[in-house]
């Protein structure tokens, strides 16, 4: 090989591993771009094909929100709301009548945890406020297995303000105008006191507590 022939050689495999660190930096600079994209927006999915874009709040700002019954249809719409404000938001749900599609647009991200746990066992959380929605809300689901629901209703309330009273948490809990009975009035009026078969099957509607709130 002559001289010449090998500084040319010499100096293609230096451009090679030029073009190697180049390519590299270019990846990695690609990955980090997707990276701070995941973390600003959902991921269209086949249930939710538009984005939603969340705002980046300050940690003061932040705050870490359980949703129980998260996977559900008033919770997934809330867990959607509450990520595109930007806080932390930890959806806890036993998929009895939620589902997993409900909130798979946000499993990439990092604000957004799920936990698959039934609110009937208690659980140790660190958080600042809570939407207890956790309860079957359309009869034949609610019925379909009273006792089933009277514990959720109960011991899944008893352990979400038992949790939001050690954390110091707002809690808010969701009820229905079910447990007003078959209204005679519609809409009911805070001043309606119902009208509840109480051998009837609305008897063991989600919620048996006449109050919306607790702040
Ligand atoms: N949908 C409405 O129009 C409406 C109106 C007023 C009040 N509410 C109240 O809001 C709450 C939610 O209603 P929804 O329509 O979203 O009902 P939903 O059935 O769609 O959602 C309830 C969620 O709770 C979960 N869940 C049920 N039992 C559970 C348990 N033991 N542990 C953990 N998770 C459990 C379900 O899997 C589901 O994801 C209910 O309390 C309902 O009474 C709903």
């Amino acid at each position: 090989m002559s001289a010449d022939s090998s500084h040319i050689k010499r100096s293609l495999s230096s451009n090679g591993a030029d073009d190697d660190k180049d390519s590299k930096k270019a990846r990695v600079e690609r990955f980090v771009a997707d990276q701070q994209l995941l973390c600003s927006q959902s991921i269209p999915t086949p249930h939710t094909p538009h984005v939603i874009q969340t705002t980046r709040l300050p940690d003061a700002l932040r705050k870490k929100i359980l949703v129980t019954g998260g996977a559900g249809f008033v919770g997934s719409h809330l867990v959607d709301l509450l990520m595109s404000q930007g806080h932390e938001v930890v959806v806890l749900d036993n998929f009895f009548t939620g589902r997993k599609a409900n909130v798979e647009h946000w499993l990439h991200h990092p604000n957004f945890s799920l936990v698959r746990h039934d609110v009937t066992q208690p659980i140790l959380l660190e958080v600042d406020q809570i939407y207890h929605l956790a309860c079957p809300a359309s009869p034949p689901h609610y019925q379909y297995n009273p006792v089933k629901t009277i514990k959720t209703s109960t011991m899944g309330t008893i352990n979400m303000l038992g949790l939001a009273k050690r954390v110091k948490a707002r809690i808010l809990l969701a009820s229905t105008s079910e447990i007003y009975g078959d209204p005679t009035v519609h809409p009911q009026p805070e001043s309606y006191w119902g009208n509840v078969n109480t051998i009837g099957p609305r008897v063991r509607s989600p919620a048996n507590f006449d109050f919306f709130s607790l702040l």
